[in-house]
């Protein structure tokens, strides 16, 4: 089908609203204007050294990483994009450590949202695909300043869900809870068209994700999980697999999406101060989210993400997401009785990624 073909992310929230009889426009307003910000960002990304926005901005944001230039645009236009639109109470973004508060001259509304203006940002100077994540909620109350409480919902009170990929194409992924639809950025008419419409993820798979450098830090399940898989066809599996890293969330979600497979950012004990390293409102929340709505599942090895309730704002957590049968399983080993529970070098396991003791 030719892109004069196919429905517009406008026409598609649109008869998504006729669903709703009694919905005002301030929601598909919202999201229209964050897919306006992501085809915003997909031009200063695509523009790379031409567009002198690459490279460090010589600052350290509030999760203690070294800002991108590109990180600080993001952000900027994020805000710039929705603080007018009348139908947000606030934002909350990784690249700021308090809620931002709507300008007065501009009305509150009954939205919040949340986002990782340019998540995988390190990939940038290296061209790698990177993405916007972002999580819209509703807000307790739309007549006084937003506070941190208001943001500290689970995953499971999330009104809509998605991310934009900007890769070989620009994509944006979205769930309003009524499954997910993948809609790829047009270069010649500047409109998100439907190509993907109700995705569905594999419930099996051979292929899994996780950063293999933090092997000595994983906890006991995960170390089994990978061992298994590592050992292919001769091991408990019965298969091979295959490994991926991107180090880019949005595009190992992408993939996951499009063909499934396994995604870990375990809990570890790297950093006991941490207690992950995604970030639960804005990048864990609506990954989980649409990973769900496509017969996924998203987890934090114990329980399913979503239903976590938050407890800060930027709180980081462990998150296991992907083919539901893989997910599951892994969530076994978590909830078996463990030898050794905490990782602990006195007592470690034979592992392929560990000598033995
Ligand atoms: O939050 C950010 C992120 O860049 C994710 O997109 C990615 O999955 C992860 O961090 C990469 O972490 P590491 O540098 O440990 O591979």
């Amino acid at each position: 089908m030719n892109s004069e073909m196919r429905m517009t992310l406008t026409q598609f929230l649109i008869e998504e609203r006729r669903r709703y009889p009694h919905a005002g426009g301030d929601f598909n307003s919202l999201l229209l204007n964050v897919a306006l910000v992501c085809k915003r960002i997909a031009r200063k990304v695509a523009a790379g050294e031409l567009g002198g926005a690459t490279g460090s901005a010589s600052n350290v944001n509030v999760q203690g990483e070294d800002q991108k230039k590109l990180d600080v645009i993001s952000n900027d236009l994020f805000i710039e994009g929705n603080n007018w639109g009348g139908y947000l109470a606030g934002m909350a973004s990784e690249e700021m450590e308090d809620p931002y508060q709507i300008p007065e001259c501009y009305p509150q509304g009954r939205y919040l949202l949340v986002f990782d203006p340019l998540d995988g940002s390190s990939n940038i100077d290296v061209n790698v695909s990177v993405g916007s994540i972002f999580s819209v909620l509703r807000a307790p109350a739309s007549d006084r300043p937003v506070t941190v409480d208001d943001f500290l919902q689970p995953g499971t009170e999330q009104v809509a869900g998605g991310y934009a990929i900007y890769g070989p194409t620009t994509m944006l992924m979205l769930t309003v809870g009524n499954g997910v639809h993948g809609f790829t950025l047009c270069p010649q008419v500047g409109e998100f068209m439907l190509t993907h419409s109700n995705l569905q993820i594999p419930p099996d798979t051979h292929e899994f994700a996780i950063n293999a450098s933090n092997s000595r830090f994983w906890e006991a399940p995960v170390t089994r999980y990978v061992d298994e898989c590592m050992a292919g066809k001769t091991g408990p599996r019965g298969k091979d697999f295959n490994m991926r890293w991107i180090a880019s969330m949005v595009a190992e979600a992408h993939r996951i999406l499009m063909r499934g497979g396994v995604f870990m950012y375990p809990r570890d004990s790297k950093d006991p101060a941490k207690a992950g390293r995604l970030r639960l409102l804005y990048e864990a929340n609506p990954v989980g989210f649409l990973i769900e709505q496509a017969g996924g599942r998203a987890s934090t090895g114990r329980q399913p993400v979503m239903n976590v309730k938050p407890s800060s704002l930027h709180q980081r957590i462990g998150l296991i997401f992907g083919s539901k049968n893989e997910v599951e399983r892994i969530e076994r080993y978590h909830n078996e009785p463990q030898q050794h529970d905490e990782p602990n070098p006195l007592f470690t396991e034979r592992s392929l990624f560990r000598q033995s003791v």
